[in-house]
C-alpha cells in the first residue's frame, strides 16, 4: 500500500510580515502568498488536516483549510510555537521580514523636511527556533514534526540554501530564486538533509507543491 496522508497534520506558514513603525506604515515584501496556498491545497487533496499561519495577502485561501491570520513576526512566531508539536509535517514557506521596528510609534509620525532615522532589530528566525526544539526533542528520542523551509538566493544558490537547511535543522529546503515572490511559477531544487539534491523544472506552483509533498514522503 502506498504512502497515506489521511489524517496527517500540516502546519504551514505562508506570506509575508509586516513590521509597523507607526499605525499606519510597515515595512514588508513582495511575497503573495500563492505558494503557500499551493502547498495547502495539494496537502488538504491528499487528505492531510491543514493549517496555515498566513501574513497578509490578497489571494485567497484554498477550501477546507484553516487559516490563522496574523501581521508581525512575532504573531506569526506566537501561533507557530502554539501548535507546532501537534503537527506531523511543518513548512515554512513565509517570507518573515528579517526586522522590526525597535519602537513602534503609538502616534503616526509627522511628516518633515530632511531624513529620518528608525531603528531595526532582528525578527527571531521562526522556523530555526522549531528547528532548536526538534534537535532536543531528537536527542531524547521524542517525536518531533518533519520540518521544510524555504531558501530564496541570489547567488550561491545551493550552497547557501544546504547551509541554512543544517543550521535551521530542516529535513528539506526548497531552493529558489527572487523571480519566484509574486508569480505563478517556480523553478526550485529540493535539498534533502542526506545531501541528495533535486533540480525541478520551471513549474506552475502547484504542480511545484506537488511534487514537494511527494518527496517529504521519504522522511515522514
Ligand atoms: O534565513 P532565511 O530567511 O533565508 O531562511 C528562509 C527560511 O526560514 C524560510 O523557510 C522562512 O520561512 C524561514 N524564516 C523564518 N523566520 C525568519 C526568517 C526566515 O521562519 N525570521
Amino acid at each position: 500500500m502506498g504512502f497515506s496522508w489521511r489524517g496527517l497534520r500540516v502546519l504551514l506558514t505562508s506570506g509575508p510580515t509586516r513590521e509597523f513603525i507607526d499605525p499606519v506604515r510597515f515595512l514588508s515584501n513582495s511575497s503573495s502568498g500563492k505558494m503557500g496556498w499551493a502547498l495547502a491545497s495539494e496537502a488538504r487533496r491528499l487528505g492531510a488536516k491543514v493549517t496555515v499561519i498566513s501574513g497578509p495577502v490578497l489571494t485567497l485561501p484554498p477550501k477546507d483549510v484553516e487559516v490563522k491570520w496574523v501581521e508581525t513576526a512575532l504573531e506569526m512566531r506566537r501561533q507557530v510555537l502554539k501548535t507546532a508539536d501537534k503537527a506531523d509535517l511543518i513548512v515554512s514557506a513565509a517570507a518573515v521580514t528579517d526586522w522590526r521596528a525597535k519602537v513602534v510609534s503609538t502616534e503616526k509620525i509627522k511628516k518633515k523636511n530632511g531624513e529620518i532615522e528608525i531603528s531595526l532589530v532582528p525578527n527571531p528566525d521562526i522556523i530555526g527556533e522549531v528547528g532548536e526544539i526538534k534537535k532536543k526533542k531528537e536527542a531524547t528520542a521524542q517525536k518531533f514534526p518533519a520540518l521544510i523551509g524555504f531558501a530564496l538566493e541570489t547567488r550561491d544558490m545551493e550552497s547557501s540554501a544546504f547551509k541554512k537547511m543544517w543550521e535551521k535543522n530542516l529535513d528539506m529546503i526548497v531552493a529558489n530564486s527572487p523571480a519566484t515572490l509574486s508569480s505563478d511559477n517556480i523553478q526550485a531544487t529540493l535539498l534533502l538533509k542526506n545531501g541528495v539534491k533535486r533540480k525541478l523544472p520551471l513549474l506552475s506552483k502547484r504542480l511545484c507543491a506537488r511534487t514537494i509533498l511527494k518527496e517529504a514522503e521519504s522522511f515522514l
